[in-house]
């Protein structure tokens, strides 16, 4: 077999006395989307803060591109292509949408190839491109998610991992999201995608995980896991609130 491009092995993860990933073991391989799916409070978020460095396991390792990252900072993950669009998207309101987009960019040296993929994000979003000096407030929620996936794109992903993008989108946004998904992975990205549109992110999807909480409760091919009633169980019973 392959080396995976992410691997993550035995990962425990607590907030104090709340644990809130147990055991969790999950692979990506190259060019693959990986849904995680769950209950609101599941662990879904912690999951990825934990592959990008933003919050330190009690245990487990993760390992990318066959190297282990579960010790180095997260600069030096998103500097090996390990990227977040985060949950709620994050776009910095008070700023410009291109500075946003640049801050994407902010640990590239290579300036001439970043100003060339920004035209290129502006060629795919000309509703970005015709306000590109106004404030990241003028926009819409579905053309934020927009400028969070463009921002993500100029940081120069090879694991896209995005956390609930379809959240508070109009079903058109949400289609083009998608759309959007499946393009990028077509053209080689490998996406770990957290979504509570569970129909959206099976369609897409190669593999799938339900996690419960902080428990993997179910995994597999996603046509099958589509059918499968303890997927309604893990929403239903599932939930910590
Ligand atoms: N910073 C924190 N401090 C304390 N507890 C936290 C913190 N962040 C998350 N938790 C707890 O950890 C558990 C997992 O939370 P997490 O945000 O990872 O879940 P999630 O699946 O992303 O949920 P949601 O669908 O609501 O986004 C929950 O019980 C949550 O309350
Ligand atoms: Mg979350």
């Amino acid at each position: 077999m392959s080396t995976p491009l992410l691997e993550v092995a035995n990962l425990s993860v607590s907030y104090g006395r709340v644990t809130a990933l147990r055991d969790v073991t999950l692979r990506i391989d190259e060019g693959q989307i990986v849904a995680v799916l769950g209950a609101n409070g599941a662990g879904k978020s912690t999951l990825l803060l934990s592959i990008i460095g933003a919050v330190k396991p009690l245990s487990g390792d993760i390992h990318f591109a066959g190297q282990a990252v579960t010790a180095q900072p997260m600069h030096r993950r998103v500097g090996q292509g390990i990227v977040l669009v985060p949950e709620g998207r994050q776009i910095l309101i008070s700023m410009t949408i291109e500075e946003n987009l640049l801050l994407g960019a902010h640990l590239r040296t290579d300036t001439k190839i970043v100003r060339r993929e920004m035209e290129a994000i502006y060629d795919r979003f000309p509703n970005l491109a015709t306000r590109k000096d106004h404030l990241a407030s003028c926009l819409s929620g579905g053309e934020q998610q927009m400028l969070a996936v463009g921002r993500a794109m100029l940081a120069k992903p090879k694991l896209m991992m995005m956390d609930e993008p379809s959240l508070g989108l109009s079903p058109l946004f949400i289609n083009r999201l998608f759309d959007l998904i499946k393009e990028f992975n077509r053209d080689g990205l490998s996406i770990l995608l957290i979504e509570q549109n569970t129909g959206k992110a099976l369609s897409v999807a190669h593999h799938a995980v339900v996690l419960e909480l902080g428990r993997v409760a179910l995994e597999g091919e996603p046509a099958r896991l589509a059918q499968d009633p303890r997927l309604q169980e893990a929403y239903l019973g599932g939930a910590a609130t």
